[in-house]
């Protein structure tokens, strides 16, 4: 087997809504990064899953988020020529083998789902594809005879939905799909909101509450004063074992961005009060966010650029998802294409 073959395959992706924040950095585009040049990358922006609430979606805004997206995986560190990025709606092999695969998953295992009972709590008019959202994300990762799927913890749910499906598929018609992985952090991988410590740093609370998020574009001065207003709580104790949920995510937060091992970090925030802990976590994030600020800068200075590079993705990974969708129509009885 050559080199190129003893590969995994990487597949991960990033709806296009709201504000990207910190929790994203580091429970995915950072992963993405630091296992690029060891993969076979492919990384998608999942503008599908987007409609799946229609409300929340204008036309352009989409399409102006999209570029945004893709512009931070770049600023982030993702490089076009080692990794394909490519916006989801431009394959339409997609949308074709979520169809297929709705076909063979239980009406149940969607309803069970918790992302979908959060987001559809007091909604009074749910679409289908919102309970329909796993499966699409299902045919995303299986399309590409994906190895792992780097994540963070709230997408736990969904990848054991996507084996199973992979696994009731290949039972029904025969081996088709790779069963997929996911790759979470041990830790880091469910940042929670500054402001409200029990909840999880969400893009779309982010968009409406200061203080809750650290977005990626966001300027040095708010970086600051969120980190600085983060809800602590009073008992003064800044070991990842002993702390309040507050403190132990700011820990997380700057272990994740330092790479410094806990007995180090518990050391020397040790009797030093809440106030030194946030200060030198807000310069970790600053340091850590403007370089990536400056290259989005850079970026989207030239969106032609940002078009062609998404354009250009598309192209590389096309083929590889009508390869697999050539054994699906020969497994499933569906019309094969004339030269396949
Ligand atoms: P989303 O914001 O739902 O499009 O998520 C994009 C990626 O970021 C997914 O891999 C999520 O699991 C991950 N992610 C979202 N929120 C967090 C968070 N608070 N902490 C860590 N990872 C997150
Ligand atoms: N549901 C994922 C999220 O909100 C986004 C997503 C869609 C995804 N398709 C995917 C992630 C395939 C990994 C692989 O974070």
């Amino acid at each position: 087997m050559s080199a190129q073959h003893a590969r995994l395959r990487v597949f991960s992706g990033v709806q296009p809504t709201g504000k990207l924040h910190l929790g994203n950095y580091v429970g995915a585009l950072d992963v993405w990064v630091g296992g690029q040049d060891q993969h076979d990358n492919v990384f998608c922006i999942v503008d599908l899953h987007a409609l799946t609430i229609p409300e929340a979606v204008r036309p352009d805004d989409l399409r102006s988020k999209v570029r945004e997206v893709a512009g931070l995986y770049v600023a982030c560190g993702i490089d076009p020529a080692a990794s394909a990025i490519f916006v989801q709606s431009r394959v339409s092999a997609h949308a074709e083998l979520a169809w297929i695969l709705n076909c063979v998953t239980p009406l149940g295992w969607l309803e069970r789902m918790t992302q979908y009972k959060a987001k559809s709590a007091g909604t009074e008019r749910v679409g289908t594809g919102l309970l329909d959202y796993p499966v699409l994300q299902a045919a995303d990762i299986l399309l590409y005879d994906t190895n792992r799927v780097p994540v963070g913890e709230d997408q736990r749910q969904h990848m054991e939905l996507a084996r199973d499906i992979a696994r009731r598929f290949n039972h029904l018609f025969g081996e088709t799909f790779v069963i997929p992985d996911a790759m979470i952090r041990p830790s880091g991988a469910r940042l929670m909101g500054l402001d409200d410590p029990t909840i999880k740093m969400s893009k779309s609370i982010g968009a409406q509450r200061a203080g809750h998020a650290i977005g990626l574009l966001d300027p040095p001065d708010v970086i600051q004063r969120t980190i600085m207003g983060a809800v602590t709580d009073p008992h003064r104790e800044t070991r990842f074992d002993h702390a309040g949920l507050g403190v132990l995510n700011l820990l997380v937060i700057y272990e994740a961005l330092s790479g410094e091992a806990r007995p180090a970090i518990e050391a020397r925030f040790e009797g030093q009060g809440y106030g030194y802990l946030k200060r030198t976590l807000a310069e970790v994030v600053v340091e850590r966010l403007t370089p990536i600020q400056r290259r989005y800068a850079e970026i989207v200075s030239n969106l032609g650029e940002i078009d062609h590079i998404l354009e250009e993705g598309a192209e590389r990974v096309r083929p590889r998802a009508e390869a697999t969708m050539d054994r699906v129509r020969r497994l499933t009885g569906l019309a094969e294409r004339p030269s396949a």
